[in-house]
């Protein structure tokens, strides 16, 4: 199908109230709605997602925000002007007429405008703003090619939106404009350094409550079934000789050990690369019935923060079982 009629069709389809994967520069959403409540029902329960956990709102133009938020404190547009369309997420305080359902009950809503030409497309023919989760089930890595959301939603939902494999490859950077200041919910795809180059020192303490502002903030979160463990290698390569044990290297790595497969996310060691490569060498490992795979740890600078931040939460308890 071209893709003129691809995005009419699913513009079709969300008018209607049916839910479309759409293709992001980070990861692949799922599309309805947000003024919906029904259609946003669904996506939570397609992506069996817990109901506390809010959704993000993708818009097609900055001026769609007047429909949803009540000011715009001049930092966050300033982030904005910058980087939107963009791997950004800008959490403000909410309008009355945005469903309590999308947000979870919170009084404010996280928003984007994404950069993919066909979902920006989409959603100016749609006419409305889409809410747009990962297309993943709950807790599973984001996809970034059409091929992973078919693969694990494809029978649930109505469409998938084929826009090609998605260029940042990990979820935006979310930020909060609460009164207390500018704060860091997610690394993402627009690196902190180049958020603070804009409007200057962002808190990135973690929020201590009880329920997580982004469950990307839970301890484990986009994991894979395989266990991953980050660095330590020598000791896991000693302790288990006999296991099946994938390597995710970050460049061309030196080992004489006989590794069941090797994924390399950037022969020439570049960050942007490396992030684009992330979920897709994860989902290869995975699919190969592995004991464990390793994984480098790298740099957490620039996108390396957003790229750790993944590989930590993917690998969360088993590395705590095995730490004592
Ligand atoms: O790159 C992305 O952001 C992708 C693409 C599809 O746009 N979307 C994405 O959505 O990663 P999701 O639902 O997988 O992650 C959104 C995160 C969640 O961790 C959620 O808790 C957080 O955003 N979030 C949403 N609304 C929030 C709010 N009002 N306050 C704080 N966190 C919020
Ligand atoms: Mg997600």
């Amino acid at each position: 199908m071209k893709n003129g009629d691809a995005i009419r069709q699913s513009a079709e389809i969300i008018r209607r109230g049916g839910i479309v994967a759409f293709p992001t520069e980070t990861v692949y959403g799922l599309g309805a709605n947000a003024f919906n409540s029904l259609a946003v029902a669904r996506v939570f329960e397609v992506k069996g997602r817990p109901s506390f956990d809010p959704l993000i709102i993708h818009v097609a133009h900055p001026e769609d925000l007047e429909r949803l938020v009540k000011e715009i404190p001049s930092p966050a547009k300033n982030l904005m002007k910058r980087f939107w369309p963009g791997p950004l997420t800008v959490v403000l305080n909410k309008k009355e007429e945005v469903p309590d359902l999308v947000t979870a009950g919170l009084p404010t809503v996280a928003v984007r405008m994404p950069k993919h030409p066909m979902t920006l497309s989409l959603i100016d023919q749609a006419g409305c703003p889409l809410v747009g989760p990962s297309a993943n089930p709950f807790g599973y890595l984001s996809p970034t090619t059409a091929e992973h959301v078919r693969n694990q939603l494809g029978d649930q939902i109505d469409f998938i939106l084929d826009g090609g494999p998605c260029e940042v490859g990990v979820e935006s950077t979310i930020l909060s404009f609460l009164e207390e200041g500018p704060r860091l919910l997610r690394p993402g795809g627009v690196p902190l350094e180049e958020v603070e180059s804009v409007i200057g020192k962002v808190d990135v303490t973690p929020v201590e409550q009880k329920r997580p502002l982004a469950p990307g903030m839970l301890p484990r979160h986009y994991a894979p079934r395989t266990p991953i463990i980050i660095d330590q290698r020598d000791k896991i390569l000693s302790t288990y000789r006999d296991k099946k044990i994938g390597l995710l290297a970050f460049q061309d790595p030196t080992t004489s050990f006989p590794f069941q497969h090797i994924e390399v996310l950037s022969k020439k060691g570049d960050m942007k690369e490396a992030a684009a490569n992330l979920f897709a060498a994860i989902r290869r490992l995975d699919a190969l019935n592995l004991d464990m795979i390793i994984a480098e740890a790298i740099p957490e600078v620039g996108l390396g923060r957003a790229i750790m931040d993944r590989l930590c939460r993917a690998s969360g308890p088993f590395l705590n079982e095995r730490k004592n």
